[in-house]
């Protein structure tokens, strides 16, 4: 693919060893994620590449969704990675590594309320802030790489939707898109190596756990199209939410597409 190059608005990061050391920049596109993948298929991308946009006109979220953001206002980006150290059945703790280091980001900005919401949103009190898509590949049963495209509502005020909030409304200021991606993508580093030498799997599953919204609370929840309370306990070694039903007094296990969070 043929890559237009524009003056960036954005440098790598001064202060990370691998993370974002290739920036691409691009004024709009589809999905950074798309751009990554296809950029995958025809070329051997260095592991921490970075692809960033002010503007995506096709912006993907999980469960098949779009993700929606005013241009210039909002990071969004895709990382590529290549976990290839972690066994497949592991493969939920790139999620959590992730999901922790978006969040280790929000508490260094000094917000208090922040959450993850099974299995890698962020929000701030009962409003998303940001989301996660990661898209991997395998081969010989193994991760060959992994595309983590993260959306982040920074300096955006105003939603189409009122379940959504922004840094600027939460912290009640505006925010250099610069300065917070060399943040963020240092917290996701630190976090990615702690993944890859230290394996400290049952670490990591804890302070997930320590964050997750909804965690030991009675909720309503929808599976099949049937509502029911119940109590998320905990994640499965595969990533699963683990759910206690109040009125059969049973746990039930759930993948991404099989429950929704009500009320
Ligand atoms: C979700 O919450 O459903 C996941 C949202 C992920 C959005 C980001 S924005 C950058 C990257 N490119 C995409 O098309 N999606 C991800």
């Amino acid at each position: 693919m043929l890559l237009k190059l524009n003056k960036s608005l954005y440098n790598s990061p001064a202060n990370t060893l691998f993370i974002g050391s290739k920036l691409i920049y691009l004024p709009e596109c589809h999905s950074t994620n798309t751009t990554a993948l296809q950029l995958l298929q025809q070329e051997s991308l260095p592991e921490g590449t970075v692809i960033i946009t002010d503007r995506q006109l096709a912006g993907r979220g999980q469960r098949g969704n779009s993700w929606e953001a005013v241009s210039g206002q909002n990071l969004t980006f895709s990382m590529v990675l290549r976990p290839r150290f972690l066994p497949i059945q592991d493969q939920f703790l790139l999620n959590i590594s992730i999901s922790l280091a978006i969040s280790d980001f929000l508490t260094d900005l000094q917000l208090s309320g922040a959450a993850i919401k099974w299995p890698n949103d962020l929000y701030a009190g009962s409003k998303k802030l940001g989301g996660i898509l990661i898209e991997s590949s395998l081969k010989n049963a193994q991760l060959e790489w992994s595309v983590i495209g993260i959306g982040i509502n920074v300096n955006q005020k105003e939603f189409s939707v009122p379940t959504a909030t922004s840094l600027a409304l939460e912290l009640g200021c505006d925010h250099s898109l610069q300065q917070l991606l060399d943040q963020l993508l240092k917290a996701l580093e630190v976090r990615y190596l702690q993944l890859m030498k230290q394996k400290k799997t049952q670490e990591l599953r804890r302070e997930y756990l320590e964050r997750m919204y909804w965690l030991g609370e009675w909720h309503l929840f929808e599976t099949e199209g049937k509502q029911f309370t119940g109590k998320i306990v905990g994640i499965d070694p595969r990533g699963k939410l683990a759910v206690l039903h109040q009125q059969e007094e049973q746990l039930h296990y759930y993948g991404i597409q099989q429950i929704r969070y009500l009320a």
